[in-house]
């Protein structure tokens, strides 16, 4: 069959491959859905782990930006990168829908599967912890014989955190969060602490969803990756990353 354009219709001839495949990585990117079980659940849980890491990495990129707009004194442009942020985080929240139907029983027609992988063997998810704060070295360990990425944890681990950033760009403007947040003239830096709340409200939710899957799917029985489960999780699930900006609701 003879495909040909018509009229005013798009170009559809290509030597080779389409320009969009070759942009994309179509072929790669859909090459690496590989489920070892059977399960019509396992390729949701597959694609939905693999949207997930894509947007850690993306919120990697936004937060790294915005650190080192900080770092120049540009507030406007690292607030404006923070927004842009929060789309890719509501975007990995609702990623959760992927999940939301996933049985008990279905989980453990692939739970066997996967083995000892887990999450929690994400270094994509570990640097957005240490970029917002939450620095505990003890979790590049699971890295320990993947020398690139132990470097680059360790590089994350030592520059300061989106945290240390923003409160260094208030301190060179001469005040404080308490001050900004009192009505001082300084919006650009209210804005800037608003986004960040915005930021911090959905990695919380992110975490309180996963923790409730978890318990919808596993109950309180022990992860792939060693740990107790839920109650592990239960434990850090409501960290607040920029501590300073919730203390600031206390004084107001
Ligand atoms: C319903 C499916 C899921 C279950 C039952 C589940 C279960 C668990 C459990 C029990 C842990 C604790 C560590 C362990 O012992 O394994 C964990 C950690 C983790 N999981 Fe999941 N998980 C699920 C889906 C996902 C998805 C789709 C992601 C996205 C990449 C993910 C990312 C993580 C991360 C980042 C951690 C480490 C959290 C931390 O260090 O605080 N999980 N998961």
């Amino acid at each position: 069959m003879v495909y040909g354009r018509r009229g005013s219709g798009p170009k559809v001839e290509f030597e080779g491959t389409t320009p969009y495949a070759d942009y994309t990585h179509i072929e790669t990117l859909l090459s690496l859905q590989t489920p070892r079980t059977q399960s019509p659940a396992e390729y949701s849980f597959i694609v939905a782990t693999q949207v997930m890491e894509l947007l850690f990495t993306l919120l990697r990129h936004e937060w790294e930006t915005a650190r080192t707009q900080l770092d120049a004194d540009d507030v406007r442009a690292a607030t404006r990168t923070l927004r842009r942020s929060i789309g890719a985080q509501d975007v990995l929240i609702s990623s959760w829908q992927l999940l939301a139907t996933l049985t008990p029983n279905e989980f453990g027609e692939f739970r066997d599967a996967f083995g000892e992988a887990s999450g929690f063997q994400s270094y994509g998810y570990r640097h957005l912890e240490f970029l917002l704060g939450n620095k505990r070295p003890g979790m590049v360990c699971p890295h320990a014989e993947m020398p690139s990425v132990v470097a680059d944890l360790e590089k994350q681990l030592a520059e300061p955190s989106l945290d240390d950033a923003a409160k260094a760009a208030v301190a060179r403007r001469g005040t404080s969060w308490l001050e900004i947040y009192s009505g001082s003239k300084q919006p650009d830096l209210y804005e800037l602490g608003e986004v960040l709340m915005e930021v911090a409200e959905r990695f919380i939710r992110w975490r309180q969803l996963h923790l409730t899957a978890v318990w919808r799917v596993m109950g309180d029985k022990p992860g792939s990756g060693g740990s107790a489960g839920a109650s592990w999780l239960a434990k850090t699930v409501h960290d607040r990353p920029f501590p300073d900006l919730w203390a600031v609701r206390n004084e107001l």
